[in-house]
C-alpha cells in the first residue's frame, strides 16, 4: 500500500493507523488525548536521482520518511530500530517536550546514539501546539536523507481558526547530493574548506525538470478548480533558505512553527531550513487552460559557493474543460533576486501571532535576565603538517560569542542529570561577547573562535529570557537560521546594523509578535527573541544550516528544575542509549 497522495485531515488520520501503525489499536490515555505507536526501521535504501543510483540512510524504505501524524494532545511512542552502520538519533523539531528532554534527540545533548542493532522509543506528549512540524535525524549530516512530515491535528471536535481546506499537501524541499552527504562534511572537516555543495534541491524528494535526466522526478500537485488547498511547507534542505513561488497563484500564510498567526496574503514565501508554514492555496475558477511551475531557489548572500539551482514541481488543473494537457502553457513564477535580503525582512516582518483569548501570544513583559550573543563565522588555525582549504589557509569555523561549542562525547542531559559535569562541560557561556567589535563593520583581522571545554548557560526554572542574536560580518555577512529546541520564542524585534540597546528595545513587539522555534538572524543585522524558561532540561540553540552546525555554531542551556513536582525532568527512560 502506498503512502504518497494527500488526504483531508480527517482521511489522512484513519489512513495513517493503517498505514504506520506497528501496533494498530490506537489507546486512549488519561492526557486527554490517545497514545500513538509508530515504529521506524532505519535501513540503506537504494534510490536513483539525476540517473544515478545510490544507497541512502532511510526510514522504513520511504524517501522522503513516513508521515507522522497526531492531534493535539495526543502520545506519541515512536520505536527507531537501528539497522545502518551509522549511528543515529531522531529529533522532534519544533515539539515542546515539555519535562520529557530524554526524547528530544539531538545526538551528545539529550542523549548518546541509537547505535547498530539497537533501538529506543521516544516518548512524548504534544502540548500546546497544532499545525506542521517534521522529524529529522540529529546527528552529523544524516538528515539529508532522514526526515518527514510531522503533522499536528487539532484536537477532535475542534477545528482551523481559518475556511477549512479542501486538501491538505505536505511540501517538503530537501538538498540532494550525488555523493554521500557524511563524505561531504567529513571531508570539509577534515580540509578546512566549505563542504561540497548539493546537486539538486527537492520538492517531496523530487528534483523536477530543470535538472538533467530528472524530468520524470517531478512532483505533481494536481488540482479542482475553485478550492482552498492547504500546503504544509517545510524546509528540510542541510544549508539553504528558500524563496518559493507558484506562478499566477498566491497564498494566505495561516501558521508557523505550529502555532497560529495573522493571516497574510503573499505571492512568495521565504522559508529557512528548520522553519515550517502552513499555507492556504485557493485554486482559480474556472480551472484555466494552462499549467503552472511551482519552483524553489535559494536565498543566500555570503561569499562562499553554494548550490543555485532551482527545483521545480508543477500545479496541474484537473480535465481543464476541453483541451489536452500537452498543449496548454507551462508558466513560471518570477523569484526574488539570490540576495534579495529587502524581500525577506519584508517577509519576516509580516509575521504576527494570532494573539486571540483562545490563541493568546503570552509574550514576556518583563525579563529576568538578559543575552547577547553574536551568530558568526570564524576560522581555526591550520594543524601543523597539513595545508587547510579554508579562509587563508585556516579551517572554516562558527561560533556564538566566538565559543564554537565543543560536542562532548557523552550525553549533557544525563551529565547533568546525574550530577556528573566534571570532564564533560563548564557552565561559563559567556552572556555578552568577551570583546565587542563593531559586528556589522569592517571585520577584525584576527577571526579565530575559541575551542575547548563544551560550555554550557545555566538558568534558573521560569526565568523570563530575552536573547538578542546579533549577525557579524565576519568572512561575509548571511543570514543565520537559529533553532532552539524544548521552546517557542517571540520574536519581538529585528533590525539591519548593529543592535542598539536604546533605541531598539522601545520598539519591541510585544503586543503579537510571532512565536516560532527557528528564526532568521537577518544577514547584517540582528533579530530579539523572548522566552519563559518552564521547561527544564538541556536544550540545544543552533544555526540549522547544517554546515554551520558542524563548524561549531552551536550551544546549550541547562533550564534547573522548580521546586514543585511537575516542574522537575523525570528519570530517563531504561532504554535511552548508552554512548
Ligand atoms: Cu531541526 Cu537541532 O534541529
Amino acid at each position: 500500500m502506498g503512502c504518497s497522495g494527500f488526504f483531508s485531515a480527517a482521511v489522512m488520520l484513519i489512513f495513517f493507523v493503517g498505514c504506520f501503525m506497528a501496533v494498530p489499536e490506537v489507546v486512549a490515555a488519561n492526557h486527554g488525548g490517545v497514545t500513538r505507536h509508530y515504529k521506524f526501521r532505519i535501513r540503506m535504501k537504494n534510490i536513483t536521482r539525476l540517473c544515478r543510483t545510490k544507497s541512502i540512510v532511510a526510514v522504513n524504505g520511504k524517501f522522503p520518511g513516513p508521515r507522522v501524524v497526531a492531534r493535539e494532545g495526543d502520545r506519541l511512542f515512536v520505536k527507531v530500530v537501528n539497522h545502518v552502520p551509522n549511528n543515529i538519533t531522531i529529533h522532534w523539531h519544533g515539539i515542546r517536550q515539555l519535562r520529557s528532554g530524554w526524547a528530544d534527540g539531538p545526538a551528545y545533548i539529550t542523549q548518546c546514539p541509537i547505535q547498530t542493532g539497537q533501538s529506543y522509543v521516544y516518548n512524548f506528549t504534544i502540548t500546546g501546539q497544532r499545525g506542521t512540524l517534521f522529524w529529522h535525524a540529529h546527528i552529523s549530516w544524516l538528515r539529508a536523507t532522514v526526515y518527514g512530515p510531522l503533522i499536528i491535528l487539532p484536537r477532535r471536535n475542534e477545528s482551523y481558526p481559518f475556511v477549512k481546506p479542501y486538501k491538505e499537501v505536505p511540501i517538503l524541499f530537501g538538498e540532494w547530493f550525488n555523493a554521500d552527504p557524511e563524505a561531504v562534511i567529513n571531508q570539509s572537516l577534515q580540509t578546512g574548506a566549505g563542504p561540497n555543495v548539493s546537486d539538486a534541491y527537492t520538492l517531496n524528494g523530487l528534483p523536477g525538470p530543470l535538472y538533467n535526466c530528472s524530468a520524470k522526478d517531478t512532483f505533481k500537485l494536481k488540482v479542482k478548480p475553485g478550492k482552498t488547498y492547504m500546503l504544509r511547507l517545510i524546509n528540510a534542505a542541510l544549508n539553504d533558505e528558500l524563496f518559493f513561488s507558484i506562478a499566477n497563484h498566491s497564498f494566505t500564510v495561516v501558521e508557523a512553527d505550529a502555532s497560529y498567526v495573522k493571516p497574510f496574503e503573499t505571492d512568495t514565501l521565504v522559508i529557512a531550513p528548520g522553519q515550517t508554514t502552513n499555507v492556504l492555496l485557493k485554486t482559480k475558477s474556472p480551472a484555466p487552460s494552462a499549467t503552472f511551475f511551482m519552483l524553489a531557489r535559494p536565498y543566500f548572500t555570503g561569499t562562499g559557493t553554494i548550490d543555485n539551482t532551482t527545483v521545480a514541481g508543477i500545479l496541474e488543473y484537473e480535465n481543464p474543460s476541453s483541451s489536452s494537457l500537452k498543449n496548454v502553457p507551462l508558466l513560471k513564477p518570477v523569484l526574488p533576486a539570490i540576495n534579495a535580503t529587502n524581500v525577506v525582512a519584508n517577509f519576516s516582518n509580516k509575521f504576527r501571532s494570532l494573539a486571540t483569548t483562545k490563541f493568546p501570544a503570552n509574550v514576556p513583559q518583563k525579563v529576568d535576565k538578559k543575552f547577547f550573543f553574536t551568530v558568526s563565522l570564524g576560522s581555526n588555525p591550520c594543524p601543523k603538517n597539513q595545508t587547510c582549504q579554508g579562509p587563508n589557509g585556516t579551517k572554516f569555523a562558527a561560533s556564538m560569542n566566538n565559543v564554537s561549542f565543543a560536542l562532548p562525547s557523552t550525553a549533557l542531559l544525563q551529565s547533568y542529570f546525574f550530577s556528573k559535569s566534571n570532564g564533560v562541560f563548564t557552565t561559563d557561556f559567556p552572556d555578552f561577547p568577551l570583546h565587542p567589535f563593531n559586528y556589522t563593520g569592517t571585520p577584525p583581522n584576527n577571526t579565530h573562535v575559541i575551542n575547548g571545554t563544551t560550555k554550557v548557560e545555566v538558568i534558573p526554572f521560569n526565568t523570563s529570557v530575552e536573547v538578542v542574536l546579533q549577525e557579524t560580518s565576519i568572512l561575509g555577512a548571511e543570514s543565520h537560521p537559529l533553532h532552539l529546541h524544548g521552546y517557542n520564542f517571540y520574536v519581538v524585534g529585528q533590525g539591519f546594523g548593529n543592535f542598539d540597546p536604546k533605541s531598539d528595545p522601545p520598539k519591541f513587539n510585544l503586543v503579537d509578535p510571532v512565536e516560532r522555534n527557528t528564526v532568521g538572524v537577518p544577514s547584517g543585522g540582528w533579530v530579539a527573541i523572548r522566552f519563559q524558561a518552564d521547561n527544564p532540561g538541556v536544550w540545544l540553540m543552533h544555526c540549522h544550516f547544517d554546515v554551520h552546525l558542524s563548524w561549531g555554531l552551536r550551544m546549550a542551556w541547562i533550564i534547573l528544575d522548580g521546586k514543585l513536582p511537575n516542574q522537575k525532568l523525570p528519570p530517563p527512560p531504561s532504554d535511552l542509549p548508552k554512548c
